[in-house]
């Protein structure tokens, strides 16, 4: 019997290359040469399914004329790269790699938050410069961490992963989301509901982790930015396009708040150029769940979903991480 034929459309851990290699005909990408919109098209012309990464980019335009397509495998637990509702109505089943991240999203977030809040990264800078001829008292004065106020926009895993370490900073953690959480949820973390309004005036520190979505695009603009308080830092680990990079990065040159870490862009990987040029900004290229064991952990899954949900497999029709089981539920 042939094997189905799937795409993977990054270069990526050679060890999951085998393992697909055990169910599929594998059109694999190590030497990672960019596959956009044509190219992509192109390469998965014929393709039963595909294990992608959150750049690429995979909407109602693409998938049709692909009618063998039936599975999209997202590296990432984000997935507003994929146009869930014309996947659905293709027949395709959608999955992501949610969990695997969590802790190791939230340790950098708490990376970020501290190289931004203690000036870690332009300190380095000015140090590298060779600019240290003595030391002074108020060489790069920074904002505590211990016993301020955190604040986080967006509380599902990662949020709450986040919070549990607030605890060991002595923080007071507020937060606002889509939904309330549920009272004992809250009290575990030690969080408190308050509004949109309510979290931007009163964080000391503010740490974004909601989904990217038309509803959620620039949450953070110029309106939100000034009603932060002075002395505030800003965190991004969701996606760019929940903040209006060219809004922060001018609050940021006019000292409006303190400082921000971001890990994610609106056109990553370009970053705003205006970004490039304020010191008070921390930036990182979309790390924040890279770490060896992690980025295995998220090959693994994606691969997992990619074998199940074409019917193979030990785990056959019941991929571990569906974003749409309606599709599946079709199936059955
Ligand atoms: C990374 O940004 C992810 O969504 O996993």
């Amino acid at each position: 019997m042939t094997k189905p034929s799937v795409l993977v459309t990054r270069a990526v851990f050679p060890e999951v290359i085998d393992r697909l290699a055990q169910y599929f005909d594998v059109d694999d990408n190590q030497p990672d040469v960019a596959l956009d919109g044509a190219a992509l098209k192109a390469r998965l012309a014929g393709k039963a399914g595909v294990l992608a990464n959150a750049a690429d980019r995979i909407d109602a335009g693409l998938v049709a004329g692909l009618p063998a397509l039936r599975a999209v495998c997202n590296m990432a637990v984000g997935y507003n790269n994929l146009d869930v509702p014309a996947l659905t109505a293709a027949g395709i089943v959608a999955t992501n790699t949610p969990d695997v991240l969590t802790e190791t999203t939230a340790d950098f977030g708490w990376a970020l938050l501290m190289a931004t809040a203690r000036r870690v990264t332009e300190s380095e800078h000015w140090l590298r410069a060779g600019k240290w001829e003595r030391w002074s008292y108020d060489m790069f004065l920074g904002m505590d961490l211990y016993r301020s106020t955190l604040g986080i926009l967006g509380m599902g895993r990662i949020g709450q992963a986040l919070a549990r370490r607030a605890a060991g900073f002595g923080m007071s953690v507020l937060y606002h989301n889509r939904s309330r959480l549920p009272e004992d949820t809250e009290r575990v973390l030690n969080a408190r509901y308050v509004s949109k309004a309510e979290l931007l005036a009163q964080s000391d520190h503010l740490l974004l982790v909601l989904p990217y979505s038309a509803q959620s695009h620039h949450s953070i603009g110029a309106a939100e930015l000034a009603q932060m308080k002075p002395s505030a830092t800003l965190v991004n680990l969701a996606r760019g396009g929940v903040v209006d990079d060219a809004a922060l990065a001018r609050a940021l040159r006019e000292g409006r708040i303190f400082a921000a870490g971001l890990d994610v862009f609106e056109a990553e990987p370009q970053v705003h150029p205006d970004l490039l040029t304020v010191p008070n900004v921390v930036l990182t290229p979309h790390i924040a769940s890279a770490s060896e064991k992690t980025r295995r952990a998220m090959a693994d899954l994606a691969a997992d979903n990619l074998i199940a949900a074409l019917g193979v497999g030990p785990q056959a029709g019941q991929p571990p991480s569906v974003i749409n089981p309606e599709v599946m539920a079709r199936r059955r």
